[in-house]
């Protein structure tokens, strides 16, 4: 397989953190959206040291209305061929028991932040005629969830969205991977109001949820992190819809607190 230099050209724009050292360690130069600062201060000291690369970041909350505009000051000199939209927050907890802006957040991070950082970013793409966008959408993108349902919502909008934009890009030699997470050791896995180490679930390691995205884009437009997430997932789809989603669902509250449900 070609490197990932030669296919997208030297540098990668990732939001969150998960594939900024796999991606270093294959030459790529990076740029790291996030928002704690001192954080990423520390991840670029370290995956320049240890790799040789260069790195900057971009310290911003995603929600925020000018994001893109402090993403784009940051990235106007360079040529991002491969995206990464990694970024993601789990909203756990009956719908309508969530605030607004908590809602809101969620559509904004999960939803408006990829499609507008795409937007940016693949258009500059096109003329080049190459490049990479890899959405991180979800297990539960397929088969939505009671009790994460806005979140779910969101991250099927998303692989739909990877699905058919993958075709648009097709004529444009553009690689676009919606790539699908289960249960994933990483500090959204802790997130508060849900007990998510409770569920019957395969738990993988991110930095294998990374490798499985970046050997798989390119060679198809969507993809299931991991052999027993695909077969549960297959599983699941052939059952009839309001029963998985039932059963499912069952799962869900009984890992989601009391007061949340
Ligand atoms: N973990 C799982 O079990 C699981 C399962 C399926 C799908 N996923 C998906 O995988 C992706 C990555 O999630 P993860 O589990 O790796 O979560 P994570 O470890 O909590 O990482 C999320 C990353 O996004 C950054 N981030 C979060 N909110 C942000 C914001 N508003 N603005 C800028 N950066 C923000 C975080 O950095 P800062 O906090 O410093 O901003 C962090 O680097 C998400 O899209 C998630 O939906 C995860």
């Amino acid at each position: 397989m070609e490197k990932l230099t030669t296919r997208y050209g030297s540098w990668a724009l990732v939001t969150g953190e998960q594939f900024a050292h796999q991606l270093a360690a294959q030459g790529l130069n990076i740029v790291v959206v996030a928002r704690r600062t001192e954080r990423l201060k520390n991840l670029a000291d370290g995956l320049a040291k240890q790799h040789n690369v260069e790195v900057r970041t971009v310290c911003v909350d995603l929600t925020a209305d000018d994001a893109l505009e402090h993403i784009d000051a940051a990235t106007s000199d360079i040529e991002i061929g491969l995206l990464v939209l990694n970024a993601g927050a789990a909203v756990p907890g009956a719908f309508i028991k969530q605030s607004s802006e908590t809602r809101l957040r969620n559509i904004r991070l999960n939803v408006q932040s990829p499609i507008e950082l795409t937007h940016h970013f693949a258009g500059k793409m096109i003329p080049r005629k190459k490049g990479g966008v890899i959405f991180v959408s979800s297990m539960v993108g397929y088969t939505g969830s009671p009790y994460m349902a806005s979140y779910a919502a969101s991250k099927s909008f998303i692989l739909q969205f990877a699905r058919a934009f993958a075709i648009e890009m097709n004529e444009h030699s553009i690689d676009v991977l919606s790539l699908s997470p289960g249960a994933t050791r990483t500090e959204m896995a802790q997130t508060e109001g849900a007990d998510l180490d409770s569920l019957p679930m395969p738990w993988m390691d991110a930095s294998r949820v990374a490798s499985i995205g970046l050997k798989k884009i390119g060679r198809k437009p969507a993809v299931i992190a991991g052999k027993r997430n695909t077969a549960m997932t297959l599983m699941m789809r052939m059952m009839p819809r309001q029963l998985a989603l039932k059963m499912f669902g069952k799962m869900m509250r009984g890992a989601t607190d009391e007061s949340l449900r």
